[in-house]
């Protein structure tokens, strides 16, 4: 099989779908090569099964990358309006669950179906594995299903999370087959592991807390599991940690509790600890903090009282690592920005070839960040073919 094509876009995920519709909708021969069975996998299990498909407050704050302000144009040329738009237009009912992330009433499915809608009547082609790619004025791909050919080739393959639904590590291989540098890749948004006994043992334990590394800051929930710690708050930090980096959380933002346990002790003297404590805290996690100390308040010197309080505001964990890519939600790292247009992730020095969504060193926040950025990149590589 022989084929020539004005673009084709390697992977049928969220950037490759959408950058495969916008050009299609723009006249273009465009084909979407797909390794797996089916497209859209990640969007199908994101969200819970409903998709957190944008966040209706989008800026380069909310993305991490070597270049902080490679992210910035393809940001402003597509925002979360521009997709609600199209959310809109195809009736998909949506609602925004907190912190302006938008979800499906629906399915995630709908959001598929949106994409292969803009594609018009060329559907992607599944089970097409990529042998090898030549560039010689046009790029032309070795497959087991044929030769295909084009004058532009877009790379939308993610990153390394999830490798059990099709993850691979193509997109960094074409790259340095091509010239570019790639940040190393590294699980991000992903679960932290620890040795501890006492965090396993409070597995299934939750509570809204503040988590900070740095300048990083994420007031969400936090989740205690038989491995470590989880919930939106420690997934946002793992982002931000290098390994052997800890951090710390406030287990009650907005009460200094070393205040607070004094004033109980003055007020109720005869009180216990673990009572006073599950006041303010989780009760399975009040009493592991209390287990230490027995007997009333009054028995308790102010000194420790005040010691207790002042860690639960700013506990340290120092995790022994992370559940990895087989759990972490995007990958950090990926194809360097430097080498890349940012006003269309373009190539500086290949021209046609093109980098997208989670493939990029662009990595976004939990919250529907990582989505926009593919409709957001795609929608620039389609504009610059
Ligand atoms: P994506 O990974 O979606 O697609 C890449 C495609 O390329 C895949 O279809 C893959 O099979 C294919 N491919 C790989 N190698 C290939 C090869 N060699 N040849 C051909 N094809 C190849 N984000 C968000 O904003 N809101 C959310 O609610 C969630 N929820 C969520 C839940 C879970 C469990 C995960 C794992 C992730 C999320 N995310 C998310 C992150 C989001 O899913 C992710 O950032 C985007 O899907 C990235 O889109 P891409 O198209 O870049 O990659």
């Amino acid at each position: 099989m022989r084929e020539i094509y004005d673009a084709l876009v390697i992977g049928g995920g969220a950037a490759g779908l959408f950058c495969a519709g916008s050009l299609a909708q723009a006249g273009q021969h465009v084909a979407v090569l797909e390794h797996g069975p089916e497209v859209g996998q990640k969007i199908l299990i994101s969200g819970g099964g409903r998709c957190n498909f944008t966040n209706l407050e989008v800026s380069a704050k909310n993305f991490l990358s070597q270049n902080p302000h490679f992210c910035k144009s393809a940001l402003a040329g597509f925002t979360p309006f521009d997709f609600l738009a199209l959310v809109g237009e195809a009736g998909i009912a949506w609602h925004e669950k907190t912190l302006g992330q938008l979800f499906c009433d629906g399915s995630a499915r709908q959001i598929v179906d949106l994409l292969l809608a803009r594609m018009g009547p060329t559907p992607p082609r599944c089970g097409v594995n990529i042998q090898a790619v030549a560039h010689d004025g046009n790029f032309r791909l070795e497959t087991d299903k044929g030769t295909f050919r084009a004058q532009n080739l877009v790379v939308a393959t993610g990153g390394l999370s999830i490798p059990k639904i099709g993850a691979t590590d193509f997109a960094y291989r074409l790259a340095r087959q091509f010239g570019h540098q790639v940040i190393p890749p590294r699980p991000a948004l992903v679960p932290l592991t620890f040795e501890a006994e006492w965090i396993s043992a409070l597995a299934g334990v939750s509570a809204p807390v503040t988590a900070q590394a740095g300048k990083a800051r994420f007031a969400e929930s936090l989740l205690f599991t038989h491995r470590g710690l989880s919930g939106p708050a420690v997934l946002q930090i793992s982002s931000h940690l290098a390994p052997g980096e800890g951090f710390n959380v406030d287990f009650r933002p907005g009460t200094r509790l070393e205040d607070a346990l004094l004033a109980a002790k003055r007020a109720r003297p005869k009180a216990g600890l673990k009572s006073v404590l599950a006041e303010h805290l989780p009760a399975r996690l009040a009493a592991h903090f209390a287990e230490a100390h027995s007997g009333n308040l009054a028995d308790l010197p102010d000194k420790s009282l005040r010691a207790l309080g002042a860690q639960l505001n700013r506990f340290a964990f120092h995790p022994t690592g992370t559940e990895g890519f087989a759990k972490a939600e995007v990958t950090a790292g990926g194809v360097d920005t430097a080498g890349l247009n940012s006003r269309n992730c373009g190539s500086k020095t290949v021209p046609g070839l093109y980098f997208i969504g989670e493939a990029v060193d662009v990595t976004g926040w939990l919250g529907g960040y990582n989505f926009q950025w593919a409709w957001a990149s795609a929608h620039a590589a389609a504009e610059g073919i």
